[in-house]
């Protein structure tokens, strides 16, 4: 009885290890070269992956041909472009020159850094919550990773899209020193609305606020000059 059971179970071992081998067989000769097709289509990036196995590899693009390529877009120009208008425009009232030490709060991919550069201005620090190498480094806006007085001007588009508005503002205060420049641009408000946003700045004086249009959008400009801290 015993050794029946062994023949037996000799005889299942003996067959497992075929139908294994057989099935690695089979998968080596099946198994493709790639994942692709070789019908793939000839537009990959307008077909959507079926599997993870289903991609089409996206090439490693380093960071000055890839910057090169975003600069040279008439989208990008076109907004560099109105930038340096409206630089052009705060140079012309004095308020901002080529020795001015300039930040920009929440700069995105850096247009406004770009434009003042191109406009002359010497030393423009960029910064937002995500990086754009080299135009724009990695920083919150609530919380700058500069000492106080750092600045003589510093520029936001993007206060209206802040977390906390007013800490945003304060932080801008704060790293401006007495007599310099805080400049927020919104879309295009009426008076109280511009009252709300001086009134975020609480150790700044307002100077004026104009209508003007920026980037293909209508907007408001709002000036103010900080005070000495009290
Ligand atoms: C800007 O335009 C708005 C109307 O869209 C108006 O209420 C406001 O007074 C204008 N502001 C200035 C400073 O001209």
């Amino acid at each position: 009885m015993d050794r029946q059971i062994q023949v037996f179970l000799n005889r299942l071992s003996w067959v497992s290890i075929a139908i294994a081998s057989l099935t690695l067989l089979h998968l080596f000769l099946q198994t493709p070269e790639t994942c692709v097709p070789p019908d793939a289509p000839s537009k990959p990036h307008l077909r959507f992956p079926k599997s993870s196995c289903d991609f089409s590899s996206r090439a490693h693009v380093p960071l000055d041909k890839k910057n090169k390529r975003l600069w040279s877009s008439k989208e990008w120009q076109k907004k560099v472009t109105s930038y340096i208008q409206f630089f052009k425009s705060i140079q012309d009232l004095s308020l901002l020159n080529k020795n001015s030490r300039v930040l920009c709060v929440s700069a995105g991919a850096g247009h406004e850094v770009m434009a003042l550069t191109n406009s002359g201005v010497l030393d423009v620090t960029g910064i937002e919550l995500i990086d754009s190498p080299p135009l724009v480094s990695r920083a919150d806006p609530h919380n700058l990773p500069f000492f106080d007085d750092s600045f003589d001007f510093a520029f936001s588009a993007h206060l209206a899209e802040a977390l906390f508005p007013s800490r945003f503002a304060s932080e801008m205060e704060r790293t401006v020193q007495a007599g310099g420049v805080c400049l927020i641009v919104v879309e295009e408000c009426g008076d109280d609305e511009v009252k709300e946003i001086v009134s975020l700045f609480k150790n700044s004086r307002f100077i004026s606020a104009n209508n003007v249009t920026l980037i293909g959008l209508k907007m408001t400009s709002i000036i103010m000059r900080t005070r000495n801290s009290p």
